[in-house]
């Protein structure tokens, strides 16, 4: 789980801490791949019902967001609300939280629903097909989105602007680094702040924790890392292992 206190080199993640105590309900969280930005997103903050997940692609339907008309017996179809109007109602129509995950893959209607849905609460409404309610989001209901784009630009201005509130996620959260056995942390945090050529993942380094008890450190990091970096990560133990 992820604690509050992070340390002073881990602003992004003081700022998404400082972001969410403050109440505010849209944050887009950005940044290299494997930093931690999915799991905070359906973590942190989450209230009394689990978070909904979104992972756009190219062929997300509005139907995928909002609902579908499935069958349900011989000529008898019922609407099957979705994932955003699930976490608008949350626990007791409190709200909840949507992840979207992958933003910018979305387009067409999909992302016109996305925008009607994190549309501000005072003008976001949407109404039941099947029983007509008009459905608003509740009062702690919060979306985070998240994307592997660096330029903010990259985004449609319109959903970009439904997020004021934007945080590059640079380095993995603490706690993502303490479930990695001791003497990777160290080699781990160093992998995901390199540059992008040469960034090696968190969950890179989740696969070799794994692997090395079964295979070996050497085979495993050959089939983790490849060569070049194989040879860096083993050095790397091998130094801290003296020290
Ligand atoms: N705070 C944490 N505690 C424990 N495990 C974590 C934590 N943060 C991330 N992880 C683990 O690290 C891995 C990568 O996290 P996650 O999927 O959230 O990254 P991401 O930034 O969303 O990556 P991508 O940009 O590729 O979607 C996952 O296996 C996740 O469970
Ligand atoms: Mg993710």
């Amino acid at each position: 789980m992820l604690t509050e206190s992070c340390d002073e080199d881990e602003s992004c993640w003081r700022d998404l801490a400082d972001v969410m105590s403050a109440g505010i309900s849209r944050v887009l969280l950005y940044g290299p791949s494997g930093t931690g930005k999915t799991y905070a997103a359906l973590h942190h903050g989450v209230g009394a019902s689990p978070a909904e997940r979104l992972v756009c692609t190219e062929d997300l339907t509005s139907g995928e967001i909002t609902g579908t008309w499935m069958p349900v017996g011989e000529n008898r179809w019922e609407w099957r609300e979705g994932p955003a109007i699930r976490a608008w109602r949350g626990s007791g129509g409190l709200g909840g939280r949507l992840v979207v995950d992958e933003v910018d893959r979305a387009s067409g209607d999909a992302l016109s629903t996305l925008l009607a849905m994190t549309d501000s609460p005072e003008s976001a409404r949407w109404r039941n097909p099947e029983t007509s309610e008009w459905v608003r989001p509740g009062p702690q209901f919060s979306v985070v989105i998240t994307t592997n784009i660096d330029d903010l630009d990259d985004i449609p201005p319109s959903l970009r602007d439904r997020f004021p509130v934007c945080i590059r996620v640079d380095r993995p959260h603490v706690s993502a680094l303490a479930s990695l056995s001791d003497d990777l942390r160290a080699p781990a945090l160093a992998g995901s702040l390199g540059p992008a050529s040469r960034r090696v993942s968190l969950r890179s380094f989740y696969a070799f924790d794994e692997l090395r008890r079964h295979l070996g450190a050497a085979r495993a990091a050959q089939l983790v890392f490849g060569h070049d970096v194989a040879a860096s990560v083993l050095d790397s133990l091998a130094i801290a292992s003296l020290t």
